[in-house]
């Protein structure tokens, strides 16, 4: 499914909070919630999130589990059970923490965490929260929310305000460039963060996850071109593509900074591993892959990247199309080799499989 080149996430929170009566010193209490999520950047701009909550208070202090969801244009979406408290470090001083589990739809299981810290006073009490999720698998940043609530003592009613402040890019852009590491046939791109951005930044922020993602594809490329025993001089030529890669991805990303004024967050690129198989079998993935991605995939970066230099209004944005141009046409030249060497192992494979079957059949008969 391809994802939405930019997630941003206004959500307005108003909760209530029900102090039930006991003579008790830790009054059980509960709440309920509901966030409005405004999303103007995603087709679908309206999500929905229901806060729930229940535990003891104390004074000021709390503590109990809260259940919550968040679904965002009905494709995003977030549940997470976990425990949230609040106690005052200070004369005046609360601290809320939590950590909840959190499953998500996209990006898989995360946990969530949250730490704030606010005032109290005599109209009650005002606390500030950085929410962030965590992703349990490597590579993924999710939302990091800032969210602000407001109590007072006597009416027990919150309300609140949230911000996401930052988008997060888990899926699939709708274009991807060059030859991104796959899994499963699907691409795996790294996930990155960072403020609202401009559609042209969205898609600087794009190219460069893709890129990005081309680097472990031809570390991959040179591990089992090794593995196969080819030509060193192929395994050396992917090695340096995968650097130029990273260098591309180093422009793309500097491109959203400049447009930004902000640094991006990026997760580690995905990881490669040597896929199994038999000699056969990886040669003829390795010719596959070398035709759609590497001929193909990365001919077709190279065309789009010499359009956008002919096209660029600006010289640094000329320049830096010029050297994705040179590399990414050198990486369609290497998966050319790679193929024209991949069928020829193919050949002699077959010729070998021929031969050692006629010896076979021949001892057969003679025996
Ligand atoms: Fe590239
Ligand atoms: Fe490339």
């Amino acid at each position: 499914m391809p994802g939405h080149p930019a997630r941003f996430a206004l959500a307005a929170t108003l909760c209530g909070v029900a102090f039930l009566p006991s003579a008790a010193l830790a009054d059980p209490y509960a709440s309920v919630g509901l966030n409005l999520l405004i999303t103007p950047t995603q087709r679908i701009p309206v999500g929905l999130g229901v806060e729930l909550g229940a535990g003891q208070t104390s004074e000021f202090s709390r503590r109990g589990v809260v259940v919550q969801g968040d679904l965002i244009g009905f494709e995003t979406g977030r549940v997470s059970v976990g425990v949230r408290g609040l106690r005052p470090v200070g004369p005046d001083i609360p601290v809320v923490a939590g950590a909840s589990f959190a499953l998500r739809t996209q990006g898989g299981p995360g946990v969530v965490f949250d730490l704030g810290a606010g005032m109290l006073g005599d109209l009650g009490e005002a606390h500030a929260r950085l929410e962030t999720t965590l992703p349990l698998r490597p590579g993924e940043v999710d939302a990091l929310k800032l969210r602000s609530d407001r109590h007072t003592q006597q009416t027990s009613l919150v309300a609140g305000a949230g911000w996401n402040l930052v988008e997060t890019f888990t899926g699939t852009p709708d274009t991807l460039e060059g030859r991104p590491l796959r899994r499963s046939g699907r691409p795996m791109l790294p996930s990155v963060a960072t403020g609202s951005l401009s559609p042209s930044a969205a898609r600087w922020l794009q190219r460069g996850r893709t890129e990005h993602a081309s680097v472990p594809a031809f570390q991959q490329l040179a591990a089992e071109l090794r593995a196969l025993s080819a030509p060193q001089q192929l395994v050396g030529r992917a090695l340096r593509a995968a650097r130029e890669e990273a260098g591309h991805a180093r422009l793309c990303y500097a491109e959203v900074a400049r447009r930004t004024g902000r640094p991006v967050w990026v997760g580690p690129a995905p990881r490669w591993r040597v896929r199994g198989g038999t000699r056969a079998a990886r040669l003829a993935r390795m010719a596959k892959e070398a035709l759609v991605d590497g001929i193909q995939g990365e001919g077709d970066a190279a065309r789009r990247a010499a359009s956008a230099r002919d096209a660029a209004r600006e010289d640094r944005v000329a320049r830096i199309e010029h050297v994705i141009v040179v590399e990414e046409s050198g990486h369609a030249r290497l998966a050319e080799d790679v193929l024209v060497w991949a069928r020829r192992e193919q050949r002699r494979g077959r010729g070998v499989h021929r031969r050692s079957t006629g010896i076979l059949s021949r001892r057969a008969a003679a025996g």
